[in-house]
């Protein structure tokens, strides 16, 4: 049997994993999040006190990091770490680390290995440019950025706590930045993927917009 990856790539906040996973519930394929693994990675660096600017030290780390999906979940040595890769602290230093291109080609190889005799959909910023050029179907997931600053707003406010929308805004817009600029793999739309834009569109909306392309393009299962 052939196995199919359906690449998700697009800027933070567009609405990729929350799309991404609902697509993968209605096909039965496996959700990957590429981003979290990076973000676990940052993890662990942050938690071993290495400093930022060391990157022997990050690069080592990648090396033999062990990162894994179960259940919904993501593993970091053995631990879930769904909450904490969330933090602040995290968004912060994350696009640093997944900068350095030897931390890349680790966790590119991983992100490979991870999704070996699967169905995937997996979402993050190369997947259809560099881990996976032959994925059978991309897509572009974005939307502006002040729209995606007033989701991650609304979002955080709907948990009861307080936000800033300027300090989301300029967070995002400097994300944006050091993904779009690095000289490795950096974020852009692939030739061949299609560009979904998610302003004013809801989640729903995005689904089965996915959802045709999946259907035309015979990337579906039994369930459809
Ligand atoms: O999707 P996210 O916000 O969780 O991603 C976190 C960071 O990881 C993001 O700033 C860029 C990086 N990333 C990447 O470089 N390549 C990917 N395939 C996914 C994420």
């Amino acid at each position: 049997m052939e196995y199919k990856v359906i690449a998700i790539d697009g800027p933070a906040g567009a609405g990729k994993s929350t799309i991404a996973k609902l697509v993968a519930e209605r096909i039965n394929y496996t959700y990957i999040d590429s981003g979290a693994m990076y973000r676990a990675l940052t993890l662990k660096i942050l938690d071993s006190n290495i400093d930022l600017g060391d990157t022997d030290a990050i690069v080592e780390i990648s090396e033999k990091v062990d990162i894994d999906f179960e259940n919904k979940s993501i593993y970091l040595d053995g631990e879930a770490v769904d909450k904490q890769i969330r933090e602040e602290r995290i968004n912060k230093n994350v696009s640093t680390v997944a900068a350095i291109p030897e931390v890349r080609k680790n966790i590119v190889a991983l992100q490979r290995k991870i999704s070996y005799g699967k169905n995937v959909i997996m979402d993050g910023r190369d997947v259809g440019t560099v881990i996976f050029p032959n994925a059978f179907l991309k897509f572009f997931i974005t939307a502006s950025l002040e729209e995606r600053a007033r989701r991650r707003y609304l979002e955080i406010l709907s948990t009861g706590k307080t936000a800033d929308l300027q300090d989301i805004k300029s967070q995002i817009e400097q994300r944006d930045y050091v993904d779009t600029h690095r000289a490795d793999s950096p974020l852009i739309q692939a030739d061949d993927a299609i560009l979904i834009d998610t302003l004013g569109q809801s989640i729903e909306e995005g689904v089965q917009e996915l959802m045709k392309y999946i259907r035309l393009h015979g990337g579906f299962v039994d369930a459809l």
